[in-house]
Formats: structure tokens, C-alpha cells, sequence
């Protein structure tokens, strides 16, 4: 029983290109993976290899980011345009490689070029290597449920438009599950996901949220679900009626088929922080059928009002870190570098002829009000590597150069606070320096919640609230013992976070706003970290077929 195996070479085969697909009642043109909405799902054992062939046949540059994966050593593959690497060109390839070690759980995999993301992602399934297990009982069956979103037009045009005239972009036309709006949306009574389940099981639902803009509440009708990992990191079993995922993380549920056989609907809803009224199209619905019940319409869950702030927070605030699992470590409690970034939205001179923002300027977003640029030349990962400067600076200002009221958008509404400068500003870490960021959401222009990401590392989760932070009450509160792992956190609505990580993987590694919205306007920076001691420590050269730019 305890025969030793060697990890594997998974091997894939990724062929983008665009194709028509009919959806609410049109047809359109997507950019999409092996033909199918999502692209595959991706199956390692922890310990394996993971080598991506990416064929680009698609009109658009495109990059692929595994996103949450380490990528210890092997920031070459970790994919975001001009971050590190240059785009694959229309017509070439490039071979993603890298090792899936000391991480277990749901991740995913999307395209990290602009928005081509809405249709260019999927699935990353990390189960224990052999001689391992799931610390919860065998599930029965494992589902993804990949959440996505959809617009009724090009994407990439609706990027484009709203980067040409300053405004917002169109708002999508539905959400989707496994790539199906589901029956509430027109034309879609066949386009709705459908598991069936037969009763007293339990199934692990690997929840995703692969939406553009939104936060979403996914609950399941008479149904209660137990949480037990999130951002594969596994936790304390957590009960609840609802899981609150935001965009960029994953959500490990075990769903136990215990009620009467019947039909029910799985739903997600999109939670709105901004508008004071809801918008339209946020309902995706699935359908779970007991195995050997007859046609009937399935009951609906009560969903979370869109502004359901409470819900949101509690769910976040729950979740805390299985401790016994094998990948835990404590959290360090030496701190290198502490930075405060605040994180909010602003505004940016326009001279095109038709700005359409607020005072005839653009939407920008900025960390610290610095308004992140990317690079057009080389990725900021080569320039680090072959020590080419121009490409980005080390002058990140690490703490905000203007204090904010966090909590009262009318008292910061502040022409002179909105101003933001694009720059490429980065800040740079020594190897295995452990870093502290405090994340200040402000509420210039609207109070909103960013789900920020970091690349390349997990983080601890330490505390979270709202309004101002304040280090000498927040500060005292928190959670040494079990804080919950994550690569992404939904930073509350006017409010903050508290993250933890030690930077131990040379190379560059974007922290990021994981609404699309929001990253083309500025809202993100890198962390540069520099080759440790050894041979061992220190980044490898690029592989041979590296996009050039
Ligand atoms: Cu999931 Cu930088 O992204």
C-alpha cells in the first residue's frame, strides 16, 4: 500500500482559435480552447509535472496564467503578458512547464491578455499524489463549477471601446455555469447545466469563479454545503447555505445528497458593491437532479440580496486554515517589509476626442496612487533576468502619498485625490524576506470591494474589517494560529486586509485588482524578488521556444 511512485508528466494540448457559438438567442464569435466553453480541465496529482502545449490560431496575442499555481523556479510559465513574458503572436506557440508541488486543491487557468479571459479558461485540478488522501471523507463523484461571465458581443471590442473613450465598459449579459447561462436567460432552457446525483452521497463541488467583474453568492435550494478548501489550501470544515466567492478564487464544497429525491436548482448570483441599485442579467442557475425522479420544476434557492455586504464578510471571515494538513506553515512572525497600499479608483487626463468619464476624463485605478503600466517591450520577468533597466523602476511608494477618508465617498471626492500618474513602479524584495501588506480600499469616486491577487505565492489572511485601518486596535486582533491561505482576497467594501507572505521564489510576481475592469485602468504592481544564495535559489534561464516580443 505504500509503494513508492514517481511523479508524472502531465502532457496537454492547448488549440486556441475562434469559433460561433450560439448563445441567448445570437450567434457570436469567441476565442476559445479545444473548441469548448470552458477550455479542459486540467487533472494532476500533487508532485507532477504540468506541460502545456499553447497553439496560438487565434487573431489575438495571447498568454495563459495557471493561476494560484507557485511556480517555484519557474516564473517563466506563470504567464501574464508583459509581466513575464511577451504575448505568443498570432500563429506561434510556446510550452508551458512547470511543477505542481506542495499545493493541493482547486486552481484554474485562464488567459492573461486583456479580457480574452471571458472565454479563454478552466479548471486546474490538483488531487493527493499516491500514498495521500483528501483530509474529508472519499467523496463519491467530483464536480468543477466553473462560474463564468458572458457578453452578447466581442469582447475584446468591449474592452477596446471602454479603453477608447474613458468610460465604463458594457456590463454583461449573463453569468454562466460550466459555460451555460442556464434556463432563466433567453433562448437558454437547453443551455443549463445539469449534475445528477443520486441520494446520500457526497459529492466536492470545485467552485470557481472565472467572472470578469463580480463577486458571486452560489447556493444550492434545501441544500447546506461544508467549505473545506479554498484557493487549494484546505481549512476547517465550514458549514453554510451559501459560499461567496470572489473573482479569481476557488471554493472546495462537499455537498451531501440527503433531501428528498427531487430537483433543485444550483444558483450564482452577482454581489454589486458600487451601484445603490441592482443590475440586471445576474442570475446563473444549474439543475440537480436526483437520480429516478420524474421532470418537475426544480425549487429555486433565496439568494443573498446583490448588495448583501454582511453575508459577504461573514463567509470571508469564517474561513479558517486546516492546520494538521500536511502543506501548513506557521506563520512567520518576523516581519522584513511592511507596506500600506490603498487601492482605489481615480481619474486620468483624457485627449482623445470623445472621453466619456466623469469631467470628460478617464477611468484610471490606482495602488498608492501610482496607476500601474505595463511594459510594451520586454516583460518586466527578462528585464529582471538579464538586468535591462527602462522597463520598470523600484520606486513603489510604499506608503500612500495622500491620506483618505476610506469610509465617506462625498467627503473624499477630491479632484486632487482622484489624479493618478501611470508608471511602472515595482517594489523589490529580497529572497525570502517575509512581507506584511495592509490593502486600504478608498471610496473615491464609489466604495467598492477589490479582489486583489498575488502571483506567485500564497498569503496568510490576518484580519479584515471595515473603514480605516487602525494599527493600534486592528492591529492587536490577529490570527496567528489558523489564518486562512489564499492567492486572492476580496478586499471588504471600504475597508481592508491584512496579508502575510514570505517571498521566497525569485522573480516577478504582478499583485493585481482580479476585476477586469480594473487591471487595464491601473489597479496593480509587481514584487520583484531577487535570487536567493544558492544555485538552488536562483531563477533558471528562460526556455528556448520564450516568446519574443
Ligand atoms: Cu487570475 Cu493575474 O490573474
Amino acid at each position: 500500500a505504500s509503494s513508492f511512485a514517481s511523479a508524472a508528466i502531465v502532457e496537454h494540448t492547448f488549440n486556441v482559435k475562434n469559433l460561433t457559438v450560439n448563445k441567448l438567442c445570437r450567434n457570436q464569435v469567441i476565442t476559445a480552447v479545444n473548441g469548448s466553453l470552458p477550455g479542459p480541465t486540467l487533472r494532476v496529482h500533487e508532485g507532477d509535472t504540468l506541460v502545456v502545449h499553447v497553439f496560438n490560431k487565434s487573431p489575438y496575442n495571447l498568454s495563459i496564467h495557471w493561476h494560484g499555481i507557485f511556480q517555484y523556479l519557474s516564473g517563466w510559465a506563470d504567464g501574464p503578458e508583459f509581466a513575464t513574458q511577451c504575448p505568443i503572436q498570432p500563429g506561434l506557440s510556446y510550452t508551458y512547464r512547470f511543477n505542481v508541488t506542495g499545493q493541493e486543491g482547486t486552481l484554474w487557468w485562464h488567459a492573461h491578455v486583456g479580457w480574452l479571459r471571458a472565454t479563454v479558461y478552466g479548471a486546474l485540478i490538483i488531487r493527493p499524489r499516491s500514498g495521500h488522501s483528501f483530509p474529508f471523507p472519499k467523496p463519491h463523484r467530483e464536480i468543477p463549477i466553473v462560474l463564468g461571465e458572458w457578453w452578447n458581443a466581442n469582447v475584446i471590442d468591449v474592452e477596446n471601446q471602454a479603453l477608447a473613450t474613458g468610460a465604463s465598459p458594457n456590463l454583461s449579459d449573463a453569468y454562466t455555469i460550466n459555460g451555460h447561462p442556464g434556463r432563466l436567460y433567453p433562448c437558454s432552457s437547453n443551455d443549463t447545466f445539469r449534475l445528477k446525483v443520486v441520494h446520500g452521497k457526497t459529492y466536492l463541488l470545485r467552485i470557481i469563479n472565472a467572472a470578469l467583474n463580480n463577486q458571486l453568492f452560489f447556493k444550492i435550494a434545501n441544500h447546506n454545503l461544508t467549505v473545506v478548501a479554498v484557493d487549494a489550501t484546505y481549512t476547517n470544515p465550514y458549514a453554510t447555505d451559501v459560499v461567496v466567492v470572489a473573482p479569481g478564487q476557488t471554493t472546495d464544497v462537499l455537498l451531501t445528497t440527503d433531501q428528498m429525491p427531487a430537483r433543485y436548482y444550483m444558483a450564482a448570483s452577482a454581489y454589486h458593491s458600487v451601484a445603490g441599485v441592482p443590475f440586471p442579467n445576474t442570475t446563473t442557475i444549474g439543475v440537480i437532479a436526483y437520480s429516478g425522479t420524474t421532470p418537475s420544476t426544480p425549487i429555486m434557492p433565496l439568494l443573498p440580496a446583490f448588495n448583501d455586504t454582511p453575508t459577504t464578510h461573514k463567509f470571508f471571515s469564517n474561513i479558517t486554515a486546516l492546520v494538521s494538513s500536511r502543506f501548513w506553515t506557521p506563520v512567520p512572525r518576523e516581519v522584513d517589509e511592511r507596506m500600506f497600499i490603498t487601492m482605489g479608483m481615480g481619474l486620468s487626463a483624457c485627449n482623445l476626442p470623445t472621453c466619456q468619464g466623469p469631467f470628460g476624463l478617464k477611468f484610471a485605478a490606482s495602488m498608492n496612487n501610482a496607476s500601474f503600466q505595463f511594459p510594451t517591450q520586454l516583460s518586466m520577468l527578462e528585464a529582471f533576468f538579464r538586468d535591462v533597466s527602462g522597463i520598470y523602476t523600484t520606486d513603489f511608494p510604499d506608503n500612500p502619498p495622500l491620506q483618505f477618508d476610506y469610509t465617506n465617498s462625498t467627503n473624499s471626492f477630491n479632484r486632487a485625490l482622484l489624479n493618478t500618474t501611470k508608471s511602472t513602479k515595482v517594489k523589490k524584495l529580497k529572497f525570502n524576506s517575509t512581507v506584511e501588506v495592509v490593502l486600504q480600499n478608498t471610496a473615491l469616486i464609489g466604495i467598492e470591494n477589490h479582489p486583489i491577487h498575488l502571483h506567485g505565492f500564497n498569503f496568510y489572511v490576518l484580519a479584515q474589517g471595515f473603514g480605516n485601518y487602525n494599527p493600534a486596535i486592528d492591529g492587536t486582533k490577529f490570527n496567528f494560529v489558523n489564518p486562512q491561505e489564499r492567492n486572492t482576497i476580496g478586499v471588504p467594501v471600504g475597508g481592508w486586509a491584512v496579508i502575510r507572505f514570505r517571498a521566497n521564489n525569485p522573480g516577478v510576481w504582478l499583485m493585481h485588482c482580479h476585476l477586469d475592469v480594473h487591471l487595464p485602468w491601473g489597479l496593480a504592481t509587481a514584487f520583484v524578488v531577487e535570487n536567493g544564495p544558492t544555485a538552488a535559489t536562483t531563477l533558471p534561464p528562460p526556455p528556448s521556444d520564450f516568446p519574443k516580443c
